[in-house]
């Protein structure tokens, strides 16, 4: 890992302010954070200033942007020196940043680095021509086509020291390059090309439609009316014959009661039937009856039972009636039902 340094003062700038374009970006952006928060635009501000200097950040275009922010000038600089992507010295016209960490380094990224100093020097100065400067930084999440470098704003992957430089090359001459991999795999399958997933039916819908018509010709071959309607098109049929939504698929279904004591008082008749003890108990036990039903049926049956002065009316799970709290009648050994203020 490279140090984090700032130039030299003799390559600092003595100024730094935003064009009248790039201050109105960088407004733009502390707007996106409520008030109070306008420090979490410190990334994008450092990127577009370094981007306004030539691809590196001076000590002055740091402190602009602290000062724009309103935070503490060394607030800045450390994000400004923990960041790879931002250059502290002046770079070359290509930026080469070339991944040094482990899955890199075990697929080549040290011979890439020899090849790198051999070539322009020491990493963190400019070449000779101004066109190169590279430094080594950490993963730069392309582990799968290893080993790799970001140039400017770019990736190149899977490279060897010879794909590297016709690379450099290409670049200075101002010649195309292919950005990605160099040796020719779409994004990140395995070398030499995909192994799984390659049949072109599993894409092209021939395979699905192969099983739907062979379903629908053995239906056809059945000769039933339901199997010519079968040998149409799904669309043609669903057309035809659209299956009706059903309201209560995946829900618990309550299921209405068609005699219950309300409903047969609200039609004029006896709300309580000679039958109903049966029916009351059984519309406990219905898991999918509603309760209120449930419990409408067991008061009417109480209610009936009383009258009666008896149980007999009651459902067997019912708690039997409390003894009254006064009067003669009451048993001297049962206990006393609690009353207000006990
Ligand atoms: S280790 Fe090099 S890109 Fe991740």
């Amino acid at each position: 890992m490279a140090n984090r340094r700032l130039a030299p003062a003799a390559a600092q700038p003595q100024t730094f302010a935003f064009s009248p374009e790039n201050a109105e970006w960088a407004q733009g952006q502390i707007e996106k954070y409520p008030e109070g928060r306008q420090a979490s635009a410190v990334i994008p501000l450092l990127w577009k200033a370094q981007e306004q200097n030539g691809g590196w950040l001076p000590r002055a275009a740091i402190e602009a942007v602290a000062d724009e922010l309103g935070m503490p000038h060394i607030r800045v600089l450390e994000v400004a020196t923990f960041y790879t992507m931002f250059a502290l010295e002046p770079v070359g016209r290509f930026w080469i940043q070339l991944c040094g960490t482990v899955p890199c380094d075990s697929c080549g990224a040290r011979e890439l680095k020899d090849y790198l100093q051999r070539r322009l020097g020491a990493p963190g100065h400019v070449s000779a021509d101004g066109n190169f400067s590279w430094l080594e930084v950490e993963c730069l999440g392309a582990c799968c086509n290893a080993p790799m470098a970001q140039i400017n704003q770019d990736y190149y992957e899977d490279l060897t020291p010879d794909l590297l430089g016709t690379l450099m090359d290409d670049l200075a001459a101002g010649r195309p390059v292919k950005v990605g991999s160099q040796v020719g795999r779409t994004s990140s399958e395995p070398l030499g090309g995909a192994e799984t997933l390659t049949d072109a039916t599993l894409f092209d819908g021939s395979r699905v439609g192969a099983w739907r018509k062979r379903f629908e010709e053995k239906d056809a071959e059945d000769g039933s009316e339901a199997g010519r309607a079968e040998a149409a098109s799904s669309e043609q049929r669903a057309a035809v014959e659209p299956k009706p939504a059903r309201p209560d698929a995946g829900r618990a279904v309550g299921t209405a009661a068609t005699d219950a004591p309300a409903q047969r008082s609200a039609g004029g008749e006896t709300p309580v039937k000679s039958g109903d003890t049966t029916a009351a108990t059984e519309s406990t036990v219905q898991p999918n009856r509603p309760a209120h039903a449930a419990s409408e049926a067991i008061a009417k049956a109480e209610a009936a039972g009383s009258e009666a002065g008896t149980q007999s009316a009651l459902p067997r799970n019912a708690p039997p009636p409390q003894p009254a709290t006064s009067g003669a009648s009451v048993d001297a050994d049962a206990p006393a039902a609690p009353t207000k203020g006990n």
